[in-house]
């Protein structure tokens, strides 16, 4: 099974970004605490972060090789009608993953745009909401 892991604006950040609300882990550790769990569970997973939409739309169009997606689009998510499209546009099969509890935030978090095509929803677990998506996926494995 091969995942690709997106990640949105701003999420290159963590580690100085909002300590409170993200976490003091860098995206470079986060990745890697990902990485080694996938090779516990026998899951290839790659990674890809970007500030732009365009870039993440593109990366997205360009998945075909992947089985899932895992996704945090960051500020996107409450905004993005295209990257909602890219994801229905390849039927993706793909987790929406928050490392806040968006639903305890301001109101205009409250919307996200790709919810109801995910497989399904992580939010509130800090970086653990990546492992116990890819723990997910290990168990849809044979
Ligand atoms: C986030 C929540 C978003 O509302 C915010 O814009 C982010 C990160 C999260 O992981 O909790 O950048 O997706």
């Amino acid at each position: 099974m091969n995942v690709l892991f997106i990640n949105g604006p701003n999420l290159n950040m963590l580690g100085t970004r909002e300590k409170d609300v993200y976490g003091d882990l860098t995206l470079d550790k986060i990745n890697e605490l990902i990485k080694n769990k996938g090779l516990e569970v026998n899951i290839k997973t790659d990674f890809f972060q970007s500030n732009i939409e365009g870039n993440i739309v593109s990366k997205i169009q360009e998945s075909s090789e992947y089985d899932y997606i895992v996704i945090n689009p960051a500020a996107f998510t409450h905004t993005s009608i295209a990257i909602r499209d890219a994801l229905l546009s390849i039927n993706a099969k793909f987790i929406e993953v928050h490392l806040s509890n968006i639903y305890s935030r301001e109101d205009f978090r409250q919307n996200s745009y790709i919810s109801s095509i995910a497989i399904g929803v992580i939010s509130g677990f800090g970086f653990h909401g990546y492992i116990l998506a890819l723990e997910y996926l290990s168990s849809l494995k044979d």
